[in-house]
C-alpha cells in the first residue's frame, strides 16, 4: 500500500487551486439516474470516490463519458437498479443511489453500506421518509430492497440532520406525485448545490439551505448542464495547511462564503483571512503569524463548524499556544487521528466525544497510519511541521477525498513524496 512520506519545516506560500467539491459531485451524478436526457457536468474532481460512483452507474446502464473535469451522463438505457455490496462497501455514499432509482425505474436493490472508522453510519432515515413517500421498502440479505409504482409527495420529518438523507428524499420526491416537505432538513452548501443542479432539470425545489425544503414533484425531468461548486473541505484543509507553517497563500476557485465557521476560528487563531472576488473568479488568501492560538470547536450542522474539519483543527491546535477543548457532536468515533497525533507528540487528552489539547512547542516525525479520510489529512498537516520525516501509511483514504494532494503542497514549498510500497 502506498504511503506519503513528509518532511516538516518548511513554510507554504504561493496559489493553490481548490477543486470540485467530493460531497456536492456524489449526489449530484446520482441525479443523472433521474432523467432519460444527458446531464453534463463540470468541476468535477479526480477522485476515487467519483471513479466509484461512475463504476457504480455504468454498470447499472449509465453511459458515461469523462474529459477531464467535465464528465456526461446519460441514464437513457437505465437496467439494472442494482447496487451491488463490492462497490458499496467502499464507499458509503453508493447509497445516494436508492432515491433516485426508486423515483425513477419504480425499484431498487442497493447493499446496506455497512459502517466506517467512524461510526455507524446507519440509513433509517433514508428508508423512513422513501416508506413515508409510499415506496414499499425491506431489507434481506444485506440489501435495501424498495418498490414504488409512483412515489407520492408527504411531510417528511428526519429525527436528526442527515446530509446524504435530505438529498436522498429530495431526489426522489422530484418525481413525486405531489407536494413533499422535508422538515429538519440539511442546510449543508452541498445540499443546496444538489438543488441548483436538480432545479437545472426541470425540478421544483423551493428552501433548499433552509431546513425546510419543499419539492413539488413533475412527470419527468430533462438533462441539463451544471458546474459542481467548490470543496469546502478540502478549501478548509489548506487554509489549516497555511495555517500550521505559519505561511502566506492564496487558494483559488474558491471562497470564505461557505466556510464563516471555519474562518472564525482561523481568525480567533491569529490568521488574518482576506476573502478576494474578481469578475472571473474568487479567492481566499491567507497570513498565518509564527505561531497560532489554540481554538476549542464544537462540530455541528451546517452553518456550524463542520465535523470533515474536526481532525485538521486537532492538527493545528496540536502545536499551538494554550488549550483548547474539541466536542465532537457528529459522529460517535471521530477521533481516531487523536492517537496517531500522539505519536507525532500531541498532548491530547480523550474522555468520550470531548478532547482537551494543550500545545507542544514541537512535533516530531513518526509512522504513522490513516484511518478514514479526514484523519488522513491531519496527519499531512501535522507533519508539515513535525521535526524530521513523518511516514503516513494506508494513504488510499486520502486519495478518496483529496485530488493530487501532495502536488498541490509541493507547489506551495512543502517537502513530500509518495512512495509506492
Ligand atoms: C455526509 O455524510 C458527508 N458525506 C460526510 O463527509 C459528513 O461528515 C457528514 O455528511 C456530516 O456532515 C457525503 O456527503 C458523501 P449524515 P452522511 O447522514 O450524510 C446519523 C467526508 O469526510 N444518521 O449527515 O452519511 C449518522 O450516524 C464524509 O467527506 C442516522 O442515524 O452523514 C450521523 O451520526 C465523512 N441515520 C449523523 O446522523 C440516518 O439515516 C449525521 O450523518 C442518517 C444519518
Amino acid at each position: 500500500m502506498d504511503k506519503l512520506i513528509v518532511a516538516g519545516g518548511a513554510r507554504l506560500t504561493g496559489e493553490v487551486a481548490i477543486s470540485g467539491a467530493k460531497n456536492a459531485a456524489l449526489p449530484i451524478l446520482c441525479a443523472s439516474l433521474l432523467t432519460s436526457e444527458p446531464l453534463t457536468l463540470t468541476n468535477v474532481p479526480a477522485l476515487n470516490d467519483i471513479d466509484t460512483m461512475l463504476r457504480l452507474l455504468a454498470q447499472m446502464g449509465v453511459r458515461v463519458e469523462r474529459a477531464g473535469d467535465r464528465v456526461t451522463l446519460d441514464a437513457g438505457a437505465l437496467d439494472n437498479p442494482l447496487a451491488p455490496y463490492e462497490l458499496v462497501k467502499t464507499m458509503r455514499a453508493s447509497i445516494l443511489v436508492l432515491g433516485p432509482l426508486v423515483a425513477r425505474a419504480g425499484e431498487a436493490r442497493v447493499s446496506l453500506p455497512g459502517g466506517c472508522a467512524i461510526g455507524a453510519r446507519p440509513v433509517d432515515q433514508h428508508i423512513k421518509g422513501l416508506q413515508s413517500m409510499g415506496a414499499e421498502v425491506h431489507v434481506e440479505h444485506g440489501y435495501v430492497v424498495a418498490r414504488a409504482t409512483r412515489l407520492k409527495g408527504a411531510r417528511l420529518f428526519t429525527d436528526m440532520v442527515t446530509v446524504t438523507g435530505t438529498e436522498n428524499l429530495m431526489m426522489a420526491a422530484c418525481l413525486a406525485d405531489g407536494e413533499t416537505v422535508i422538515e429538519n432538513a440539511a442546510r449543508e452548501p452541498e445540499v443546496v448545490d444538489l438543488a441548483q443542479c436538480l432545479t437545472a432539470m426541470g425540478a421544483r425545489i423551493s428552501g433548499a439551505g433552509t431546513d425546510v425544503i419543499r419539492v413539488r414533484g413533475v412527470e419527468r425531468l430533462h438533462g441539463g448542464e451544471h458546474r459542481v461548486m467548490p470543496d469546502r473541505i478540502e478549501t478548509g484543509t489548506f487554509l489549516c495547511a497555511a495555517a500550521i507553517t505559519g505561511g502566506d497563500v492564496r487558494l483559488t476557485g474558491t471562497s470564505t462564503g461557505y466556510l464563516d465557521a471555519v474562518v472564525d476560528k482561523l481568525m480567533d487563531a491569529g490568521c488574518e483571512l482576506i476573502g478576494e472576488k474578481t469578475a472571473r473568479s474568487e479567492s481566499i488568501h491567507i497570513i498565518a503569524p509564527p505561531r497560532l492560538r489554540a481554538v476549542s470547536i464544537r462540530t455541528a450542522p451546517y452553518p456550524a463548524f463542520p465535523t470533515d474539519m474536526q481532525a485538521q483543527f486537532m492538527a493545528i491546535n496540536a502545536v499551538a499556544e494554550g488549550t483548547a477543548v474539541i466536542r465532537e457532536t457528529i459522529f460517535e468515533n471521530r477521533f481516531m487521528h487523536a492517537v496517531e497525533l500522539q505519536r507525532l507528540g500531541a498532548d491530547i487528552k480523550i474522555d468520550g466525544n470531548t478532547a482537551v489539547q494543550t500545545g507542544v512547542a514541537k512535533l516530531q516525525g513518526a509512522t504513522v497510519m490513516a484511518t478514514d479520510l479526514r484523519a488522513s489529512a491531519s496527519l499531512v498537516v501535522a507533519g508539515l511541521v513535525a521535526e524530521g520525516e513523518t511516514h503516513i501509511e494506508r494513504i488510499y483514504h486520502l486519495d478518496r477525498g483529496y485530488e493530487h494532494i501532495e502536488s498541490k503542497l509541493t507547489a506551495l514549498g512543502a517537502s513530500i513524496r509518495r512512495e509506492h510500497a
